[in-house]
Order: structure tokens, then C-alpha cells, then sequence
């Protein structure tokens, strides 16, 4: 079989699977350069070529797990986020082309050069390390609970570059974040789906931490304890916070904003026009 073939035949598995339209051919070019470690010019220079024998069970051993439900990311170990790779597996959320509104929105709103940023769960790294390599000189703190999300963090940042402003911390951040304040902002991506919705969620995202996602009954619970009078307190006047949210979580967190004390407060919407980013700031 060519490559051409397999790669025809295995979009078509894909799509019987359940994976979207617009993502399976793009899975089986991920797929082919990954496994027989290509770039993409090469894998279409070899269209015409002949698969090995040896080169099949590698591809078919990926696809039956794709097939499967499991997602490419977690199969091949890495995301792209910015214009980073991140490793990732099983035990770290997959950072989302979402978050980039985020991290495009902290690089606009935070103009100081040297500002010290607290993270609630730093996940793969995806949010401060992408931060660092663009505005080298602010200071990173992320706390993380979960262990094998923490692993990753490490291998990100000692592959990516070289953070010495980076603060990996193993805690809770409700109980570590006095120790380290004042901070000038908090940028975070907080879980926030309604516990009731996760089962519902798609089956990619079952392989996914709890952890990462659960924001308790409501959704809110996580941004409430961000957003009380106890961490605002420790933010310097002028700094703020930049948070991810979900789709209709906006009006709810607007409020969160106003009752805490912020202002300027604001939802920033996402490029399908969802709910996406809040934001607010402490008066000087
Ligand atoms: C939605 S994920 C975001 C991960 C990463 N920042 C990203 O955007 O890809 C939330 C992260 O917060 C971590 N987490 C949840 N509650 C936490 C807490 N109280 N303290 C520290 N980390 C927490 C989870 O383990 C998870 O890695």
C-alpha cells in the first residue's frame, strides 16, 4: 500500500470512528509525519512510495488507538500551542487553540516589563511558558496539584528553553498564594465545567484529568474562590486578572468582577464570538 493509500483509507476509518470532518485528513498527515518521522514535504514527496510492512503496524497501532477515542495528542505525545510543541500524555490537559486568547490578551492588557504572575494550574506549561518566551523578563508563578501534570510542566520547561523566572510550584493555590504575593496579575485557565456536563463531554476529553476540568456543581466554584476579597487583596492596585472561562459563564463572572472590586471589567469573546476571557483590574 502507498502512502497516498493508507492515507485515504485511514481517513475513512477515522470517520466511521466519530472523528470530525475537518480533522481527519489533517490527522493522517499528523499521523504518517510523526510516526515515520517525516516533514510534510517529504510525506508528500513519497505519496507514490510503497508502505513496509514494518512502517504498516507502526501507522496501524496509532490509528486503531485514534479509532479508539483516544486523542492524537496523547498517541504522540505532543501538542502545539503558540509557536511551541508541548509534550503531553495522559494526566495533563491538552492545551486548546482557545487559550491562545489568553495569552494574546495577557500580552496586550500586561505592559510592564518585569511583572510578577501567579497561575492556578500550570497544566503543561502551555500558558506561562508561551508568556516567558515572549515577554522574558516577567516572573511566573504556577502552582500545580496533580503530579503527572507537573512532570510535564518540567519536561516543557527544560525543552523549551531555559525559565529562571519560572516557579513551578507543587501546592494547592489557595494555600500557597499568600506566601508569594503581592503579585501584579493572575493569569489562569481554571477548571470550569459543570460537573454534571463532564460525562456528557466528547470521548477524547473522557481520557483527560478530572482536575482540570471540574469547576464543582455550578462550574464557578473554582473562578468564585479566585475571584474573593482574600486574592484580590494580594494583588498590587493597577495589576489584575486575565482568566479563561467558559461560553456562558460571561454575565456570571462580570458579576464576580464588579462584586469583588474590579474595574474596567470586561468579557472577551473568542473567534467563534463565545464567551472566552475575563477581565478586570485593581483601581491605583
Ligand atoms: C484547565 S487546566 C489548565 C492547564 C493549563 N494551564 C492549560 O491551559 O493548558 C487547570 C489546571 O489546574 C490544576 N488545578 C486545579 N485546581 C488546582 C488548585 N487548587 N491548585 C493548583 N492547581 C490546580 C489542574 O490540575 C489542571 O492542570
Amino acid at each position: 500500500m502507498t502512502y497516498q493509500e493508507y492515507t485515504r483509507i485511514g481517513k475513512e476509518r477515522l470517520l466511521q470512528s466519530g472523528v470530525e470532518v475537518g480533522d481527519a485528513l489533517d490527522h493522517m498527515h499528523r499521523i504518517l509525519e510523526a510516526v515515520l518521522r517525516l516533514s510534510s514535504t517529504e510525506r508528500i514527496l513519497k505519496a507514490n512510495e510503497t508502505l513496509s510492512p514494518g512502517q504498516l503496524a507502526s501507522l496501524e497501532n496509532v490509528l486503531q488507538r485514534r479509532c479508539a477515542g483516544e486523542p492524537l495528542q496523547y498517541i504522540l505525545g505532543e501538542a502545539d500551542f503558540w509557536n511551541s510543541r508541548f509534550k503531553v500524555g495522559k494526566g495533563v490537559l491538552i492545551p486548546r487553540p482557545e487559550t491562545e486568547l489568553l495569552v494574546e490578551k495577557a500580552l496586550e492588557r500586561i505592559v510592564s516589563p518585569s511583572a510578577r504572575i501567579a497561575e492556578l494550574g500550570a497544566g503543561s506549561g502551555a500558558i506561562g511558558i508561551t508568556c516567558l518566551l515572549e515577554r522574558p523578563k516577567w516572573e511566573w508563578f504556577a502552582w500545580e496539584l496533580n503530579p503527572a501534570s507537573l512532570s510535564y510542566c518540567r519536561t516543557n520547561l527544560s525543552l523549551l528553553g531555559s525559565f529562571k523566572n519560572y516557579h513551578l510550584l507543587e501546592a494547592d493555590f489557595f494555600n500557597g498564594f499568600g506566601t508569594y504575593a503581592p503579585f501584579d496579575w493572575i493569569v489562569a485557565n481554571p477548571p470550569y465545567i459543570r460537573r454534571s456536563e463532564i460525562p456528557t463531554l466528547s470521548r477524547e476529553v473522557s481520557h483527560e484529568p478530572t482536575l482540570a476540568l471540574d469547576g464543582g456543581i455550578t462550574g464557578l466554584e473554582v473562578l468564585e474562590k479566585m475571584l474573593s476579597p482574600r486574592i484580590i487583596a494580594a494583588l498590587t492596585p493597577g495589576g489584575g486578572v486575565l482568566l479563561e472561562i467558559g461560553e456562558d459563564q460571561g454575565p456570571a463572572v462580570l458579576r464576580l468582577l464588579e462584586q469583588v472590586g474590579l474595574v474596567e471589567s470586561s468579557i472577551e469573546k473568542d473567534l467563534a464570538g463565545r464567551d472566552r476571557v475575563a477581565y478586570g483590574r485593581k483601581p491605583k
